[in-house]
């Protein structure tokens, strides 16, 4: 694959676990009668040294490799070691613009990093920015309208039921059931909960009612590839859970120790529904001019028509198969295991840059 041996620098934050313990079990989980173990979501887009090690693993097999925490030091070292490019999984510290800060800093040093750029990275981050662009080139998105106050609130005219969510997180962070709304009190509930907990303007969306699905993109240009899509499916759920891939269901339902059986790939789908989810991702990674990767969520509407949830150029990697990461298993139904994934991203970039 590699033809010479790269410099390669891990950018990463890690998770500090000791801040992820439980504080208050909301009101679903309890009715679930399941003891979570964590619920502050704090820190829940940041890796542990599982991830980390693993990438440092693979990359491993055909670089040389050194870690770099992306902190108030990151600066200075990059520059020091000045690596031949960069893999990033950094998700960055504070602001709206978290991710873009390393790929940043990068473009300063211009030293070549792999996935998008600063500006698609906060773009992304920032799902009503990333909504208005997927409209202005007509890809399906959900119908919605940013609530910056109560005052806002009132006057929302969708049809419910709807979701609420904070404009700016990934990782489920912020979305509980509670954010599924059928009524104008639980919607301005749900809204004041928003811009109180993560001070930041609450996305109001119509909820689509259809089957979901999440699309990995490996690649760049003509030669961007969708690996087997994934469905993700509720009917192992508790039954007064609703149908969201919220917080609770992420970290605290679907663990290790305790699998729920939530996801299928390939989804089980025909050739014209796959063509069709296939096409809208597509065109959602290029219109956000994303790059080497990124998972598309999509759901459908009532209409059975595909429609674009969110984008994530830096998508979830966990490592361990039983751990339910959406992006290393459409890789692997693709037949790439985790260390060809991730040399296969650092190639697709590498040869980006012209370094191979
Ligand atoms: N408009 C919508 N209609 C139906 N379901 C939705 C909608 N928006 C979000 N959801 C549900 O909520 C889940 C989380 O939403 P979203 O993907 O926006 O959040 P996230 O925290 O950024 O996700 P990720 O963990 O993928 O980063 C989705 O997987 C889906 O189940
Ligand atoms: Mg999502």
């Amino acid at each position: 694959m590699f033809n010479v041996r790269l410099n390669v620098a891990l950018t990463f934050n890690v998770k500090p676990e000791s801040q992820t313990f439980l504080e208050e079990v909301p009101p679903n989980f309890k009715s679930a009668g399941v003891q979570p173990e964590k619920y502050v979501d704090t820190y829940a887009e940041w890796d542990t040294w599982d991830t980390i090690n693993a990438v440092k693993d693979a990359l491993e097999r055909y670089n040389d490799v050194t870690l770099i925490e992306a902190n108030y030091s990151a600066f200075a070292k990059l520059k020091e070691i000045n690596p031949n490019i960069v893999f990033n999984i950094a998700e960055g510290f504070n602001g709206l613009s978290r991710e873009a800060q390393i790929p940043s800093i990068l473009d300063m040093l211009q030293i070549p990093y792999t996935g998008s750029d600063p500006l698609t990275l906060a773009t992304c981050l920032d799902k009503a920015r990333a909504k208005e662009i997927l409209s202005y080139y007509k890809i399906p998105n959900a119908k919605f309208v940013i609530a910056d106050s109560l005052e806002t609130a009132k006057n929302i005219n969708l049809d419910f039921p709807l979701i609420v969510k904070p404009v700016s997180e990934g990782s489920s962070k912020g979305i509980f059931s509670t954010s599924f709304v059928r009524d104008k009190k639980e919607l301005l509930k749900e809204i004041e909960r928003v811009l109180s907990e993560y001070n930041q303007p609450a996305l109001v969306e119509e909820f689509l009612q259809g089957r979901e699905f999440t699309v990995a993109i490996l690649g760049n240009g003509n030669e961007a590839e969708v690996l087997p899509i994934v469905e993700i499916s509720y009917n192992d759920f508790p039954k007064d859970f609703v149908p969201i891939y919220s917080y609770e269901a992420k970290w605290i339902l679907d663990t290790k120790e305790n699998p729920l059986d939530v996801f299928s790939c390939p989804a089980k789908i025909d050739l014209q529904l796959e063509k069709q989810i296939s096409g809208v991702a597509l065109k959602a990674y290029n219109a956000l001019r994303c790059k080497d990767w990124s998972r598309i969520d999509v759901r459908l509407d009532k209409n059975n028509e595909p429609n674009i949830i969110e984008i994530n150029p830096l998508p979830g990697i966990l490592p361990d198969p039983d751990e339910n990461s959406c992006f290393p298993k459409a890789a692997r139904t693709k037949g790439l295991n985790y260390e060809e994934m991730i040399n296969k991203v650092l190639y697709v970039a590498a040869k980006r840059y012209k370094l191979i």
